[in-house]
């Protein structure tokens, strides 16, 4: 792994600094389970050092910059992105375990990101409002201020694309606080974000565990805006903390989300999308298709030939660019292991097998295969973050909504059907933030705005919808008679 900064350092004001807790964590490698090295253990006076770095830089360049500039700054940072793609899919292969290709795709879409957010910087508008005799009146978009950034491990760059470009092509000044498990794509994009010229302080990268750092920048009283992507019992408590400020918070809290595959469905169109979205990135993944929903008719086999897909997939080494890594941490498998354990053999339609040269201390898990269930079985209603996905039957329409909506959750969904109408009812029954009609995923589409209903959150990131998110509407009534 090739490294060009010290990972037990905060990234502040523009500069590099050691913690002022003048702690470290150590950092494994999940592929191994052995330990890589350290990262800094960022402590509340971490945060506080790195808001008022972003306050600075709000009152300073940064703050002063046009939008068109920003823009540039943020193409140049996505241009360095894409010249170090390799290396930093190495890193993320590497911290987080995931399978080479993977990581790679994310460092792509991390640069992407940045282009499309460098792009639209300039290209927000306020609106004039046709209003009384006498009266212009007209909109601003105005950045919050000092934006907070809490990410998980799973996809740490695409978030940060999505997030933490968006906050800064609105002028935002941000504080990142990325999870103890996988920090150092992080810490490398703010490293490209230093070289690309990023005034100080538009960009902190403070790691730490999250009760400590990430309690006291959600706590923050000068961060005006709070972005989170984790688990559902954190977000309620950074949604407390926002309550507590008076800020506004974008969550995103995951799912269990559906693929509904009809009778008249192009199987082997759909085939490998219903395997893929379970199993990449080892099913850690916020919008994974953990459920599928298949039409009696053609339930055996759609099993038959998933299971024959199952059988098929290697698990090992990210290195080793299989179809599944290892999961992220010891902890994450026990988590799997125990939904697991939910059920027995007689569920378990088909495995995958993890590869016998896969290091002995990884943390690997065959994925599974799950069927025979019952819709409302915690197996398929919560959610499990591992490569498990579940199969269920469906008679009709109205069956098929009742149990793809039958759960908390309402991230993603798909309708897979060669029946246009049914395609429309689909789209507007399926409670989920985003819909796909013979896909899945669409690709990860950086332009589409994402974001979930129920417990898998409020609030949109992606696409043009997340520059709303991180701007505040400012009203002018001019009266000139
Ligand atoms: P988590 O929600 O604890 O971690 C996400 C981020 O929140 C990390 O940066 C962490 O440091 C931070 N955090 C933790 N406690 C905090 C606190 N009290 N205040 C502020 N920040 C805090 O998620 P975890 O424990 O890593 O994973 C547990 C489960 O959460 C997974 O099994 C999965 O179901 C879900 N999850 C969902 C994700 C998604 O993409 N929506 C991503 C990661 C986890
Ligand atoms: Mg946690």
């Amino acid at each position: 792994m090739q490294l060009w900064f010290d990972t037990e350092e905060v990234f502040v004001g523009g500069r590099w600094q050691l913690p002022l807790s003048d702690e470290k964590l150590p950092i494994e490698d999940p592929s191994t389970g052995t330990g890589i090295g350290f990262i800094a253990r960022g402590g509340a006076a971490d945060i506080d050092r790195a808001v008022a770095a972003a306050e600075a830089a709000l009152d300073g360049e940064w703050g002063r910059m046009t939008a068109a500039e920003r823009g540039r700054l943020l193409a140049k940072l996505g241009r360095l992105v894409s010249e170090k793609i390799e290396a930093l899919a190495q890193i993320e292969s590497t911290d987080v375990g995931k399978p080479l290709s993977q990581a790679r795709n994310d460092a792509i879409a991390l640069a992407r990101y940045l282009e499309f957010y460098g792009g639209a910087a300039d290209k927000v508008m306020g609106e004039t409002i046709p209003f009384n005799q006498g009266f212009t009146v007209y909109t601003l978009r105005e950045p919050h201020g000092v934006t907070g950034h809490i990410i998980p491990w799973n996809y740490p760059m695409q978030i940060i694309g999505r997030s933490v470009g968006a906050a800064l092509a609105m002028g935002n000044a941000c504080v990142l606080k990325p999870a103890e498990e996988a920090c150092l794509s992080a810490l490398a994009f703010a490293d490209l974000a230093r070289q690309a010229g990023l005034p100080d302080g538009a960009l902190n990268v403070v790691p730490g565990l999250g009760e400590e750092a990430g309690a006291a920048l959600s706590a923050h009283p000068s961060v005006r805006h709070l972005s989170f992507t984790g688990s559902v019992g954190v977000g309620r408590m950074i949604q407390a903390a926002a309550a507590n400020n008076i800020v506004p918070v974008t969550l995103e809290l995951g799912g269990k989300s559906p693929q509904v595959v009809f009778d008249d469905a192009d199987l082997d169109a759909a085939l490998p999308f219903l395997v893929n979205a379970g199993i990449q990135n080892a099913g850690q993944t916020c919008s994974a298709s953990s459920r599928i929903l298949v039409q009696e008719g053609i339930y055996d086999e759609l099993c038959s030939r998933m299971a024959a897909a199952y059988d098929g997939l290697t698990v090992g080494a990210a290195s080793a660019d299989l179809h599944v890594g290892p999961l992220i941490s010891a902890r994450q498998k026990e988590i799997v292991e125990g939904f697991l354990a939910q059920t027995d053999a007689n569920h378990i339609l088909s495995r995958g097998r993890i590869v016998e040269d896969a290091p002995a201390g990884g943390h690997y898990i065959a994925p599974t295969l799950i069927s025979g269930i019952a819709p409302d079985h915690s197996l398929a209603r919560d959610e499990i973050f591992g490569p498990v996905q579940v199969i269920l039957p469906f008679r009709d329409e109205d069956h098929a909504v009742e149990i793809a909506n039958g759960t908390d959750y309402g991230l993603v969904a798909s309708c897979w059907s060669r029946d246009g109408g049914r395609q429309m009812r689909m789209a507007k029954r399926l409670k989920a933030g985003q819909v796909f009609l013979n896909n899945y995923g669409a690709a990860g589409g950086v332009e589409l705005p994402f974001g979930g209903i129920g417990h898998s959150g409020h609030g949109r990131e992606k696409g043009f919808e997340a520059l709303y998110g991180f701007s505040v509407l400012k009203t002018v009534a001019a009266y000139h008679g």
